[in-house]
């Protein structure tokens, strides 16, 4: 398949569909059609993309268009589902974070693919950043010796909270993307989980969670979350996706002859305006000249070349996302539970156990 000439369908057209379909276009792909339960947000994305093929129903759009692939960029309660009409469409998917909001969805997708013979790339942007791959590089080319735990930790701006965040669980708006990771890292599922949210904030903010998981190898990583950062701290996201507020995140690699550390946003650069303090990401979506680049565009780059079958899909494997999403899910039931909660190993297996 020439990439070049990749036909694709956002399903979901609000503030990350829309940077999607730019980033998409730019990297060489044709937006034939739009989808979105929201008429209003569908007319006004046709215009910005000046596409003519919409709708508010996913499967006729595909029957009429026939596209390569989908991408699902619509609410996280809504993902599971919509892989599976493009999959059986015959379509390639590409999948925001989270891929499915249980780990039996999550499954239920990889059987589908697998029966359809078709890729499902999910959006896990953090392995696409440039200081997580040059530590999973560093990782995998023995610097730090045999791993030993992983601590990792993602702050939002409570305002997020108070927009979106409680959409789902927050476990899946923020958490998901550091248990990614540290399956990435680990590359093996997790089998016990204990997760505690801090009762203190839980009034006002039912968002500060402490996470332990041990994998199936030993190895401990704790995942951390809080959406509390002030509206005092200084901007972030500016730039294609301006939103007032902060992610301030860590990642620690702990090795037995060496650790990496890191900070999801480095303070290297900083703007003070009349409107207030920036400190732009220049990691996760930056502006470059005239397209976007940074993880989002290396993602997309990526997703493009697996399903043009010109590379493996062996960056974001999809059994290692359905691991995350049975980790996260187990995360969620210890926190309902306030108790320990052991997972089935090996994946495939999606029986949590208490
Ligand atoms: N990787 C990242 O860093 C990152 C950043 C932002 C958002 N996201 C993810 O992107 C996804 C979208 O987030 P957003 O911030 O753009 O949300 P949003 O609310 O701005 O947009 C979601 C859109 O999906 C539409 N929608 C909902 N259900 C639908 C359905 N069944 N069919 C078609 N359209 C539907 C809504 O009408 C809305 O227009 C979420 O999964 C979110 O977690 C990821």
């Amino acid at each position: 398949m020439d990439p070049q000439g990749m036909r694709v369908v956002v399903v979901g057209v609000g503030r990350f569909g829309a940077l999607h379909a730019r980033v998409w276009a730019e990297a060489g792909a044709r937006v034939v059609g739009l989808c979105d339960v929201d008429e209003t947000r569908l007319r006004e994305a046709a215009e910005q993309f000046s596409v003519e093929s919409v709708g508010t129903e996913l499967s006729p759009l595909l029957d009429r268009l026939r596209p390569d692939a989908v991408l699902v960029v619509s609410d996280e309660d809504s993902h599971a589902e919509i892989c599976v009409v493009a999959l059986e469409a015959g379509c390639h998917v590409f999948v925001e974070k989270p891929l499915a909001l249980s780990s039996a969805d999550a499954w239920r997708v990889h059987t589908e693919a697998a029966n359809a013979g078709r890729h499902v790339v999910a959006g896990q942007i953090s392995r696409f950043a440039a200081p997580y791959a040059r530590m999973q590089n560093s990782l995998r080319s023995g610097r730090i010796g045999q791993l030993c735990a992983l601590r990792l930790r993602r702050d939002f701006s409570r305002e997020w909270f108070l927009s979106f965040g409680d959409r789902v669980h927050p476990v899946w708006e923020s958490c998901i993307h550091d248990i990614d990771l540290a399956v990435s890292f680990v590359q093996r599922p997790v089998v016990r989980v204990f997760a505690m949210q801090s009762e203190a904030a839980l009034e006002a903010a039912p968002s500060v969670v402490t996470a332990l998981l041990e994998f199936d190898n030993g190895v401990t990583a704790t995942v951390e979350s809080a959406w509390l950062v002030p509206g005092s701290a200084p901007q972030t996201l500016a730039g294609a996706l301006e939103l007032s507020g902060a992610i301030v995140g860590e990642a620690e690699v702990l090795g037995l002859e060496g650790m990496l550390r890191q900070r999801l946003v480095s303070d290297g650069l900083v703007e003070w305006t009349n409107s207030g303090t920036f400190v732009p990401d220049l990691s996760l979506w930056p502006e470059e000249d005239t397209s976007i680049g940074g993880a989002l565009r290396r993602e997309v780059d990526y997703a493009i070349a697996v399903f043009a079958g010109r590379r493996q899909p062996d960056r974001v494997p999809l059994k290692e996302v359905c691991w995350g999403v049975e980790a996260a899910e187990a995360v969620v039931t210890s926190l309902r539970r306030r108790a320990p909660v052991e997972l089935s190993s090996g994946g495939g297996v999606d029986e949590i156990r208490s």
